[in-house]
């Protein structure tokens, strides 16, 4: 029988350094591996290569601070972890590594000081990939801020609607009233005081309809569009909201489905977004529109199906919104601006408009760094 035929001889289970050794080396989920006191790689195991992606004869010998970033390396953090192992009987930590091929992955470490008698030789170093559970948690606390985002508007939503319905009915009456006080009077001075209550009571229905349209309660004319050629149409008015501090682009994707929407508040979003970045770069700079089609989950239905949706963004290189502010402008009346320069009902309206067509906002922005609001709208299946 030639040699490689012959069976492998039984482990001699009283041999406990091979047994051990065996142990460590069928470990693939786990880089297994000892670094000698002052940090260098002394072993390695299969794990080791499958996570980080070294060979052990290209590891062994080197020193175990080319797993971490370059930032915490030049921090000192390798050392002070071995210090800490040593010092305290272990270290554990998740945190940032890096892979042979330069690709980042989240670890779940373990150090542990090996002692000869009072001599420190060593440590045994335990790392697990644990980028998928990291990941997973990720997506998990998104969905569920996005979820806590949408249903807090909701909540606003409905009690907005109920005060707005109740002011217009008021409203319709102060107006029905002035209009007979002003059939029966030829005073031209309570002519006067009657047209100040007036453009005082319009002012009032001007503002519950907003209001209104983020409750949802405004009733939509829907007609199938096309996006692309709805905002070619309103360039000119896009362009000089913007002023000519800014350059305006588009960036349209060609053969979008069309949406079933109501142009007016369609045309009233994308002008409160532009006019929003353009507020946010008074010194000037870029907006892109673009559009494209994105097939997604309904934020406040992260279970459901996916979807396809025609996505228009509208996106600045402006001064960005404050994390804490970030989860609050949608909110009817959440301003930072001046009295007078802002009314705070500009994404509420784009709210309320991308919602009741069926579809949803998305706000990413960076402080100092910029801002790109995004709006879905259903895409009609039968185009
Ligand atoms: N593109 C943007 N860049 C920076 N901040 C923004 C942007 N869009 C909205 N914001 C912030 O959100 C707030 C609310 O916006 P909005 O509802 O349109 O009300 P208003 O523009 O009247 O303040 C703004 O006051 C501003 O702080
Ligand atoms: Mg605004």
């Amino acid at each position: 029988m030639p040699p490689s035929l012959m069976p492998a001889p039984p482990v001699d289970l009283a041999d406990e350094p091979r047994q051990f050794a065996l142990l460590v080396n069928s470990v693939t989920d786990y880089a297994i591996y000892m670094l000698d006191a002052e940090g260098y790689v002394r072993t390695w195991n299969p794990g080791g290569i499958r996570i980080k992606g070294y060979q052990p004869e290209q590891v062994i010998g080197t020193h175990f601070s080319r797993f971490y970033t370059e930032e915490e390396a030049r921090a000192g953090v390798p050392q002070r972890n071995l210090h800490t192992a040593a010092a305290e009987g272990r270290f554990s930590a998740d945190g940032w590594r890096v892979r042979r091929d330069g690709t980042h992955f989240m670890a779940s470490v373990v150090i542990d000081p090996i002692w000869s008698g009072d001599a420190l030789i060593g440590f045994a170093k335990i790392t697990r990939d644990i980028s998928e559970r990291f990941e997973s948690e990720q997506r998990l606390q998104a969905a569920q801020q996005a979820l806590y985002q949408s249903q807090k508007l909701e909540a606003i939503g409905l009690l907005t609607l109920g005060l707005a319905h109740d002011f217009n009915n008021l409203l319709t009456v102060v107006i029905n009233s002035l209009d007979v006080i002003g059939g029966r009077t030829d005073d031209p001075r309570t002519t006067r005081v009657l047209e100040t209550a007036m453009r005082a009571a319009d002012r009032g229905v001007l503002l519950t309809r907003q209001l209104l349209t983020f409750g949802r309660g405004q009733a939509l004319v829907a007609e199938s569009l096309d996006i692309n050629a709805l905002l070619v149409a309103n360039r000119e008015l896009l362009a000089r909201a913007a002023t000519e501090l800014v350059d305006l682009g588009f960036e349209l994707a060609p053969g979008l489905p069309k949406v079933e929407i109501d142009r007016g508040q369609f045309e009233a979003s994308i002008l409160n977004l532009v006019s929003n970045s353009r507020d946010a770069m008074p010194r000037g700079g870029r907006i892109r529109v673009s559009t494209s089609a994105r097939r997604v989950r309904l934020p406040a239905e992260p279970a459901g199906d996916e979807r396809l949706f025609v996505c228009t963004e509208v996106c600045d290189n402006g001064c960005g919104i404050a994390p804490d502010d970030q989860s609050r402008v949608f909110e009817p009346f959440f301003t930072t601006k001046d009295v007078g320069r802002g009314s705070g009902l500009g994404l509420s309206q784009v709210f309320g408009f991308a919602s009741q067509s069926g579809g949803f906002t998305e706000l990413t922005s960076t402080p100092g760094g910029g801002t790109t609001v995004a709006i879905y709208l259903p895409a009609c299946e039968n185009p």
